[in-house]
Order: C-alpha cells, then sequence, then structure tokens
C-alpha cells in the first residue's frame, strides 16, 4: 500500500485532491442555486412582503427595526458599510446616512436597483454564487438583517460567514437581526467576534421572539 501511495507523482496527487475537492464545490453551488429559486418563488408569492415573515405586516415589522437599528448604529460613522441580504432596500438609507460608501448585496436585480436608487454612495453587488467580491479586510459595518437567518442549508451559511469575516476589518462592527431560534442566538456561532452582545427584541409581535447581535469582528 504504502509503495502505491509513495509512487504518486504530485500531479496525480493533485488530482486526487481535485476528485475529493469538485463534489464539495458543486454542491455549495446547488445548494445557493436552490435558495436563488427557493426565494424567486418566495417573491412571486409574495412581493415586497417577502423579506418579512409570511403573514407579517412588513411595512410595520420595516418601522420597528429601523428604530432599533438607528438607535444601535447611534450617530457613529463607518467608512465602508455592507447591507448584507439587502432585499429591496428597506434599511439602506438609514446604513447609508452613517457610511462613506455602502454596499447592497442581494440575489435579484431589481431588488438591487430599488435599493440603490437615490444613494449616490451605494454600489449594488448581484450575488451569483456564495461569495462577496468585495476586498478582505474592507468593511469598518456589516449588516445582516435576517438574511443568514433565512439561508437554511447549513454549508452555505459557513461559506457566507466566512466571507463576511474575511471582508471585515479589523474590530468591524456587525449588526445582525435574527430569530430566537436560529444558529446565531449561540454565540459560539460567530466565535472570534469580540463585545459579543445579544438582545432580545420583537418586531413583529411573535412569541419567540428575535435577537439582536452586535459584535466587534
Ligand atoms: C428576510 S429577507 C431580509 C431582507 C432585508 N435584509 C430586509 O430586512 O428587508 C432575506 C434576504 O436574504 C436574501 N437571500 C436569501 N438567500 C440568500 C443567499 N443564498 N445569498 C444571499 N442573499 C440571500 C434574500 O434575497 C432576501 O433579500
Amino acid at each position: 500500500m504504502s509503495h502505491i501511495r509513495a509512487a504518486r507523482t504530485p500531479v496525480m496527487r493533485r488530482a486526487a485532491r481535485r476528485r475529493v475537492e469538485q463534489p464539495i464545490l458543486r454542491t455549495v453551488m446547488q445548494v445557493f442555486a436552490q435558495s436563488v429559486a427557493t426565494w424567486q418563488q418566495r417573491r412571486t408569492r409574495l412581493g415586497d412582503g417577502a423579506v418579512g415573515r409570511k403573514g407579517d405586516n412588513h411595512i410595520e415589522q420595516g418601522t420597528r427595526i429601523a428604530h432599533i437599528l438607528a438607535d444601535v448604529l447611534g450617530q457613529t460613522y463607518y467608512d465602508h458599510g455592507l447591507d448584507f441580504g439587502c432585499g429591496w432596500g428597506r434599511f439602506m438609507s438609514l446604513i447609508a446616512a452613517r457610511c462613506g460608501h455602502v454596499w447592497a448585496a442581494d440575489l435579484f436585480h431589481d431588488w438591487l436597483d430599488r435599493a440603490v436608487a437615490d444613494i449616490p454612495h451605494a454600489t449594488s453587488i448581484l450575488l451569483t454564487e456564495p461569495s462577496l467580491p468585495l476586498d478582505d479586510a474592507s468593511m469598518t459595518l456589516i449588516v445582516d438583517i435576517m438574511t443568514l437567518q433565512s439561508i437554511d442549508a447549513p454549508e452555505l451559511r459557513v461559506r457566507y460567514v466566512s466571507e463576511l469575516l474575511r471582508i471585515a476589518a479589523d474590530g468591524a462592527r456587525l449588526i445582525s437581526v435574527h430569530k430566537c431560534d436560529s444558529w446565531l442566538a449561540n454565540k459560539s456561532a460567530l466565535s472570534g467576534l469580540t463585545e459579543v452582545d445579544t438582545k432580545h427584541i420583537t418586531i413583529d409581535g411573535e412569541p419567540e421572539g428575535y435577537y439582536l447581535l452586535t459584535a466587534r469582528m
């Protein structure tokens, strides 16, 4: 056995590695494609209300979240902010008002166009794969309003979390709103964060409620 392994050339070893790695990559891309299809169907069914929970009044919910977000953001100014999974931009102007430049990332052209409309210092990012086309350590603020929680597939969430950690500048602020039963409720899910604070918040009157997580990355 051992002499067979020893006889492998580096090229053969790389080929063997690729045979193992390629199916994993395909799976994440397939899962991503599935998540785009699911969200496309959800938009068709619920229209703008797709950003809230089915049956919610997404306008009222948005107003409640906006108050909470404004409070957390305070008057601090950030050089570069990302609204990860911005939807059609419910919170873009609020975030943009505190940022030198703001990026809006989501899956759909039309939502992104609306999100950045009338915000001259905003750039939209259409996600066509589960990676963020932003430089390492480039963002000083990352906002996730119910986006990570909407990504059910664990391998996709893990991919996005590693992307968010990659693009976060040292000490970047993370603000995340997510369901209490979401994986993010477990503080160790984002290990390496500092100044982690989670608060129970009510954004739509549902008894199980939501968490507001703030942290430094
Ligand atoms: C619950 S909505 C929240 C939207 C926005 N943050 C808001 O509160 O108005 C979740 C957002 O995540 C986006 N999303 C879902 N799956 C995604 C994925 N795999 N990659 C990136 N964004 C995704 C959806 O298109 C949607 O805009």
